[in-house]
């Protein structure tokens, strides 16, 4: 864990971009260029105005402004540089389109390296990866992350896994192009990035860390550490998550590995590929906004934490609910857990714990992140002091009504189905023509779209993939469950499917 600020260079203490948009914003000048707000409130942007505020509209500035981001050594560029140097990285890219864009990115650069086409993939990955994966034709294997079977959430790869599914790509001759993990979960649980980082490169292959959900990580002693730091090659990051910048903003951070100085170009390449020629400077300003106060927020950081450990011992004491991460001990895959995020398991209460969350918005205005059949998680920002003991408390007073009027409304989800021969390069059987057939035509044809069943959210057909009778049954299941649905489905019931085309 690098500790901060006393390590860190003075540098750190410099905004330099987002410093340069406020001294942009304080000039007097006439701005005849886009935006066509021209960064004042006046005329047809009085209403712009008054929605985001006047100084948002005067910092809203195009790119390619002498000063500000134009040149090798820019502002722009030192502010990329030190988000860098605080999460380890060898070089950082600031992104406009959320870590779906660094997913898609790394997918792409992965392509571009021609080390071998075959990217060894924890079966939960993100849409955005696997949207990679079909620009950069990439041959995805999957291992599979560990699944609590009770709650149908699933967590991480355990190294031994990896391990496993590398050696037996490798027996059928694979040649792996990259390992792709996700760390932290949904729920908080961590994976042992510096052993799969040892079982990739051990195996000649680069390991992609899609650390979308941890980007607070490294900034706090009591924190996992930044994956960057860990031996990832490549960290995708949702800034905007839980590091604190304005949501879409993101970052990728290359790690320094020994792929490294092959990834470095072949990222820059993706990153023209996918960033827009006008990026949002605010975005991009509040990337380097939320570095600096990371960096130096460790002691809000500290408050953060020990409210949120009270919040987990009022619910421990109480008795009714179970802290999930409580039982993480429990799985090969986890070596640590996000203490910024509480996974509460509600089944008690006979409520879902999709029901909790729409009860706890709508009666007590207390919003969560997530919820499952039988859970609910709480996402608390670092460095935030949000009203805890108000979600406690209607967490209880919800117990109390529920334990006079019990509604039985846990859904029991069935097994997931077998995983299924992949037939066609996904690829391929995305652009490849296709037609639509009704669920029970669609057996036995490859898929032409990816679906994923919510919960556990592991895609149970990607293109390329047969379609079975096994799956159809699952995903209708799961559909018509009160709280499921099926990511990428044509109709909510799943009686329709987009497969290939055969062709005679
Ligand atoms: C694991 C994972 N990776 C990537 C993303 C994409 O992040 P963003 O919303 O910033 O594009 C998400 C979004 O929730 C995610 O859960």
């Amino acid at each position: 864990m690098t500790e901060f600020p006393t390590t860190m260079d003075d540098r750190q203490r410099a905004t330099p971009y987002a410093s340069a948009l406020e001294a942009q914003e304080a000039r007097d000048t006439v701005n005849l260029m886009v935006p066509g707000h021209g960064a004042t409130p006046s005329g047809l942007s009085q209403e712009l105005s008054r929605f985001c505020g006047e100084r948002a509209l005067a910092m809203d500035i195009p790119p390619l402004i002498d000063g500000i981001d134009v040149g090798p050594a820019s502002a722009f560029v030192q502010a990329t540089r030190l988000a860098a140097e605080a999460w380890g990285a060898r070089r950082t890219w600031f992104l406009t389109n959320g870590a779906s864009q660094a997913n898609r990115m790394a997918a792409l650069a992965l392509a571009g390296l021609h080390r071998g086409d075959t990217v060894v993939a924890q079966r939960s990955a993100h849409s955005s990866f696997t949207d990679g994966v079909l620009l950069g034709d990439l041959l995805p294997r999957f291992v599979f992350p560990s699944i609590d079977e009770e709650r149908g959430i699933n967590h991480g790869v355990d190294p031994r896994a990896l391990d496993e599914a590398l050696t037996r790509a490798a027996s059928d001759d694979d040649v792996i192009a990259a390992v792709y993990v996700i760390s932290p979960s949904y729920f908080g649980a961590v994976a042992d990035v510096a052993a799969l980082a040892e079982v990739a490169h051990r195996h000649g292959a680069p390991l992609v860390v899609d650390g979308a959900w941890g980007s607070h990580f490294g900034f706090h002693p009591a924190l996992p550490e930044s994956p960057a730091r860990l031996g990832a090659d490549i960290t995708v990051s949702s800034t905007h998550k839980l590091g604190g910048s304005l949501t879409q903003s993101a970052m990728l951070h290359l790690g320094d590995g020994p792929f490294a100085a092959a990834l470095e170009p072949m990222l820059d390449r993706a990153y023209m590929l996918t960033q827009s020629t006008s990026a949002s400077a605010l975005l991009l300003g509040s990337l380097d906004v939320a570095r600096h106060a990371l960096v130096h927020g460790g002691e809000l950081i500290g408050e953060t934490l020990a409210v949120v450990e009270d919040l987990r011992g009022a619910l421990r004491d109480d008795g009714r609910y179970t802290i999930i991460s409580d039982g993480f001990s429990a799985f090969p895959d986890i070596v640590a857990h996000d203490p910024l995020r509480v996974s509460i398991d509600v089944s008690s209460t006979g409520l879902s714990g999709h029901r909790m969350r729409d009860v706890l918005s709508a009666d007590y205005g207390v919003y969560l992140e997530i919820s499952t059949a039988q859970a609910v998680v709480a996402f608390i920002g670092p460095g935030k002091r949000p009203d805890l003991s108000r979600f406690s408390r209607a967490l209880f007073e919800i117990a109390d009504r529920a334990d006079r009027a019990p509604t039985p409304e846990v859904f029991d989800f069935p097994a997931l189905p077998q995983p299924v021969p992949m037939l066609m390069r996904p690829r391929s059987a995305y652009f490849s023509r296709h037609e639509i057939v009704s669920a029970s035509e669609a057996v036995g044809r490859i898929s032409a779209d990816s679906l994923a069943a919510y919960p556990p959210g592991i895609p149970n057909v990607i293109p390329g993939e047969a379609i079975t009778a096994e799956t159809v049954a699952f995903l209708q299941t799961v559909a018509a469950s009160p709280i499921g649905y099926v990511r990428g489905a044509l109709d909510a019931s799943l009686s329709r499917f987009r497969v290939v085309t055969e062709t005679t």
